[in-house]
């Protein structure tokens, strides 16, 4: 069996949302480097929504770390109520090169509770559907460093991407790679007809 475990839980912030904007409120900024400073030692990766005055949180990484951030977690003034939605254990880690990845609230989470005929965020009533959709909108976010990029993996700065460690970018150099390769072949094939 795999020995990474994966958490979801719920909770709601105790702090009055600030007039920023749209911006990434200063307290979730605090708790988002907390976790990128302390994360990796841990050997834990995962991602962050706020949103409506709740979090979700998915934790990833070795059982006995995720109960120790977690007994902390219960003890954080900054929020309540906390609630485990789903603890499993998973083949390998999704949110890999992510010590805490944020996702900001936006218009694709507005769009998935909309089909799910919600109108704001609450995590504490989702259904597995919904709590499966939530988890994988999280993975595919690529714009999720938009606050302090600091993949886990690195020693990076908070504020000095790596790119390399981007999926999006992985994914869309690979994709040029393929481009290029195909067009490679379709000129060797045109080559060899001219050459009958
Ligand atoms: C919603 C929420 C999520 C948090 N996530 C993490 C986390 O992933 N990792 C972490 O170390 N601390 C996290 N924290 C902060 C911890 O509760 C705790 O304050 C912190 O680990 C203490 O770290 P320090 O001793 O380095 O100051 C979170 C706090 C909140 C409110």
């Amino acid at each position: 069996m795999s020995d990474i475990q994966q958490l979801v839980y719920a909770s709601r912030a105790t702090f009055q949302p600030t007039d920023n904007g749209g911006g990434v409120e200063p307290e979730v900024a605090r708790i988002l480097m907390q976790s990128r400073r302390n994360n990796p030692r841990r050997g834990l990766v995962g991602a962050l929504y706020y949103g409506d005055g709740c979090f979700f949180q998915c934790l990833e990484g070795p059982p006995g770390e995720i109960d120790t951030l977690y007994q902390q977690l219960m003890k954080d003034p900054r929020h309540r109520d906390l609630t485990v939605l789903r603890r499993q254990f998973i083949g390998a880690t999704s949110f890999a090169g992510w010590s805490m990845k944020y996702v900001p609230a936006a218009t694709d989470v507005q769009t998935l509770l909309a089909l799910h005929g919600k109108d704001r965020f609450d995590p504490y009533r989702f259904d597995d559907e919904l709590l499966e959709a939530m988890v994988t909108l999280l993975h595919r976010r690529s714009d999720g460093d938009d606050l302090n990029p600091m993949p886990a993996t690195t020693g990076a700065r908070p504020g000095k991407p790596v790119p390399a460690l981007q999926p999006a970018v992985r994914r869309r150099s690979l994709g040029t790679r393929l481009a290029w390769v195909a067009l490679a072949v379709a000129a060797v094939a045109v080559v060899a007809l001219l050459l009958r």
